[in-house]
């Protein structure tokens, strides 16, 4: 690294701080003032709309890279981040695990080098999930929060599978709150595993393993479990990759289990799919928009699931509101029975 990329802690956060204040400003100020301007013919040519979607690339990009980004933060600082080692009981890697292709080609939300490669990797996108959505509550940790509890409304699972569980911010909430059930997280990202295993050791909980496995092919058995859940997977996922995925959470779950998928599905109007399919293109997610035009209700059914339910998530309170005044993902809550 460059000495004069060097960077000190304050003035990391106080550029971060100045990103998300950005943000804030185009979430509740220039996101509203583009709805009011949604009938307008070429919308794309308005002065407001060039200025919505630079700030939605560059503020995502100066977010993670350059002088001021997370990533150069942590790389920075790399010899303090915590290798895998031996005395992580609760985690288990595998070396040998073929990355898929739509895994390793691209920078997943702009994040220099994706999840797989850095070993910084697991602390950058920590850091930035802290500031991805929702902006409008106190606590950034709500959201997986608020979907637990729905899960758990029905009942407390006894063995848990979370897919794609990254650093473990959607398992967190599972292992805290039903202390006597098993849960597993499995992700494809070293990175984000090992951090996932280190925060579960400081929450001094033993209910808790995490698992290098792709989601698509666990290896787990037949009937194992009573809940799998996942947590912003399915849109990064080919829809060859999601189909894999729902046949693969049936097999494993036991007859009577329920899947339960949070992801960006519905879009309730044109707006809001113009909105979301240009995000998909300026934060580098290329699956955003196959997922979204998927007729997941039919492959679920051709699986064997039943009780199929498709519906908006309340992520922070009163969002589902149309007259919600600021940008917010379509979160949606997507699960079944397997009969
Ligand atoms: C947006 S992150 C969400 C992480 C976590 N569920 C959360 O809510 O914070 C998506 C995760 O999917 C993982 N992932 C992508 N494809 C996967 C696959 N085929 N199998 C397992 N994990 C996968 C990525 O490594 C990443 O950690």
């Amino acid at each position: 690294m460059n000495r004069s990329d060097s960077i000190n802690e304050r003035s990391f956060s106080a550029a971060q701080d100045f990103i998300l204040s950005t943000k804030t400003f185009w979430t509740t100020e220039i996101f509203p003032q583009l709805e009011k301007e949604k009938q307008t013919e070429e919308i794309e040519k308005t002065t407001t709309y060039k200025f919505f979607a630079w700030l939605e690339r560059h503020l995502q990009r100066y977010k993670y890279s350059g002088r001021y980004g997370i990533y150069n933060f942590y790389n920075q600082h790399r010899e303090k981040i915590v290798s895998p080692s031996k005395d992580q009981k609760n985690l288990k890697l595998d070396p040998s695990l073929k990355l898929p292709r739509y895994y390793t080609q691209i920078d997943i939300h702009q994040h220099p080098g994706g999840l797989s490669k850095d070993k910084t990797a697991g602390y950058v996108y920590e850091h930035g999930a802290r500031s991805t959505t929702p902006l409008g509550v106190s606590n950034h940790q709500d959201l997986h929060h608020r979907f637990t509890n729905l899960i758990l409304a029905s009942g407390n699972p006894k063995n848990i599978l979370d897919m794609a569980c990254g650093f473990g911010k959607s398992t967190q909430p599972f292992y805290k709150k039903i202390p006597e059930a098993k849960i597993i997280g499995i992700d494809l990202s070293e990175p984000c595993l090992t951090l996932g295993s280190t925060i579960a050791k400081k929450d001094q909980a033993s209910n808790v393993t995490y698992m290098q496995v792709n989601a698509e092919e666990t290896n787990f058995k037949d009937n194992q479990f009573d809940l799998v859940a996942s947590t912003m997977l399915l849109h990064e996922l080919p829809p060859k990759g999601v189909q894999n995925v729902i046949s693969e959470a049936h097999r494993v779950l036991k007859p009577g289990g329920k899947m339960a998928h949070l992801d960006f599905y519905l879009l309730p109007d044109q707006f809001r799919r113009f909105i979301h399919f240009g995000h998909s293109i300026r934060n580098n997610e290329p699956y955003m928009q196959s997922f979204a035009k998927m007729n997941i209700t039919r492959i679920m059914e051709a699986q064997g699931f039943s009780n199929i339910i498709i519906e908006p998530f309340e992520e922070a309170e009163g969002v589902l509101d149309p007259k919600y005044p600021a940008w917010r993902f379509p979160w949606t809550v997507i699960s079944a029975e397997k009969k």
